[in-house]
C-alpha cells in the first residue's frame, strides 16, 4: 500500500486486572480500517467487542500491541493526550447510552459540540435529529424518553460536534426494523460524507450495510467478511452462512426464555410483545439471509 491506513491496531492483547485476576479480552487481534470505511464487529456476547472499541477510541489502553488511529499512536500516549485526541476525532455511542437523564435530549446533543467549541449549534442539531426522527423529543427529559429514542438521541449526541471517526457499541438494540433502517441510512450519509465509522453489533440487518464484517470470538478474530465472502480468516476459518445460522439458534433460545419469563411473571405484557416482536423480526431477518444470502 502506498499509504498507511488509517486505522491499525497490530497484536492487540487486552488483560483485565481483576481481584481474582487476570481476564484476557483480547488475545492479539489486528485489522486496519480505511478512510470512510463502514466496518461492522460481531461476535457472541463476552468476546471482546465493547473492549475492541473502547482501545480504538482511545477510552482504553491495550495491555500489549500498538494502536494507530488518525496518524495518532494511541498506545504511547498520555491520559491527557488521550482525552484531547477523543474529543477532536471520536464519537461514541456508548453501548449503556451514557446520557444525562436529568438533561433535555437537546441539551445532551449539545453537550460535546460545547466541549469541541462548534458555535451556533443549532441548526445541525435540528438536522440530525430530524434525521434521527427525534425532533419532537428534543425539549423532552432523557429520563422520559423510550430505550430505543434514548438510542438515538446517544447517535445525535456522537456525531453533533462532527468527529471525522465514529465508533458505535451496539447502537440499534433498543430500536425497531424500520428505525434500524432509518439510523443506517444516518450511518450511510455520514459515510458519504467521508466519515469513518465503527459499528459492533448482534444484528444482521446492521451488518449488511457494511463494507466489511470483522468476526471476532474468544478475544481473537475468526473471519473477515465483504459482501458475504470470506476474505481473510483468524484461526479457524467459518462462513458468514454459519454464524447467521448460529445466531437464529440463539434468537430461537431468547424467544423461549421471554416466554419463560412472562410466565414468571417478571415482565409486564408490553416488555413481553415489545421484545417479543423484535425477537420475531430479526428471526425473520435471518431466516430470509438464509434463504436469498
Ligand atoms: N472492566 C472489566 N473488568 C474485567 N473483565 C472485563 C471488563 N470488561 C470486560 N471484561 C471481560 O472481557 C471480556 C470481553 O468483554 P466485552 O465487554 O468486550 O465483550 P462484548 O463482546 O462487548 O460483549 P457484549 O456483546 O455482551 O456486549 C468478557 O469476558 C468480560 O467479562
Ligand atoms: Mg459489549
Amino acid at each position: 500500500m502506498s499509504s498507511d491506513p488509517y486505522i491499525s491496531i497490530v497484536d492487540v492483547v487486552k488483560v483485565y486486572e481483576t481481584a481474582t485476576g487476570g481476564v484476557t479480552a483480547l488475545r492479539g487481534v489486528s485489522f486496519t480500517v480505511a478512510k470512510g470505511e463502514l466496518v461492522v464487529i460481531m461476535g457472541p456476547s463476552g468476546s471482546g467487542k465493547t473492549t475492541l472499541l473502547s482501545i480504538l477510541g482511545g477510552l482504553d489502553r491495550p495491555s500489549a500491541g500498538e494502536v494507530y488511529v488518525g496518524g495518532y499512536a494511541l498506545h504511547k500516549m498520555s491520559s491527557k493526550q488521550l482525552d484531547k485526541f477523543r474529543r477532536s476525532t471520536i464519537g461514541f455511542v456508548f453501548q449503556f447510552l451514557n446520557l444525562i437523564p436529568k438533561l433535555t435530549a437537546y441539551e445532551n446533543i449539545e453537550i460535546p459540540m460545547v466541549a469541541r467549541g462548534v458555535k451556533d449549534g443549532r441548526e445541525r442539531i435540528l438536522k440530525i435529529a430530524s434525521e434521527l426522527d427525534i425532533i419532537d423529543k428534543l425539549g423532552r427529559l432523557v429520563e422520559e424518553l423510550s430505550g430505543g429514542e434514548q438510542q438515538r438521541v446517544a447517535i445525535a449526541a456522537a456525531v453533533a460536534a462532527d468527529p471525522p471517526i465514529i465508533i458505535a457499541d451496539e447502537p440499534t438494540a433498543e430500536l425497531d426494523g424500520e428505525t434500524i433502517e432509518k439510523v443506517m441510512d444516518f450511518f450511510l450519509g455520514l459515510k458519504e460524507e467521508g466519515k469513518t465509522i465503527i459499528v459492533a453489533t448482534h444484528d444482521p440487518r446492521v451488518s449488511r450495510k457494511a463494507d466489511r464484517i470483522i468476526l471476532i470470538e474468544d478475544g481473537l478474530i475468526k473471519g473477515v467478511y465483504s459482501g458475504g465472502e470470506l476474505v481473510s480468516s483468524g484461526v479457524a476459518i467459518k462462513s458468514y452462512r454459519d454464524y447467521v445460522r448460529n445466531r437464529l439458534v440463539e434468537i430461537e433460545d431468547e424467544i423461549r426464555l421471554l416466554g419463560e419469563r412472562f410466565k414468571k411473571g417478571e415482565l409486564s405484557i408490553d416488555e413481553f410483545i415489545n421484545k417479543y416482536n423484535r425477537l420475531r423480526e430479526i428471526k425473520a431477518f435471518l431466516e430470509d439471509e438464509l434463504k436469498f444470502g
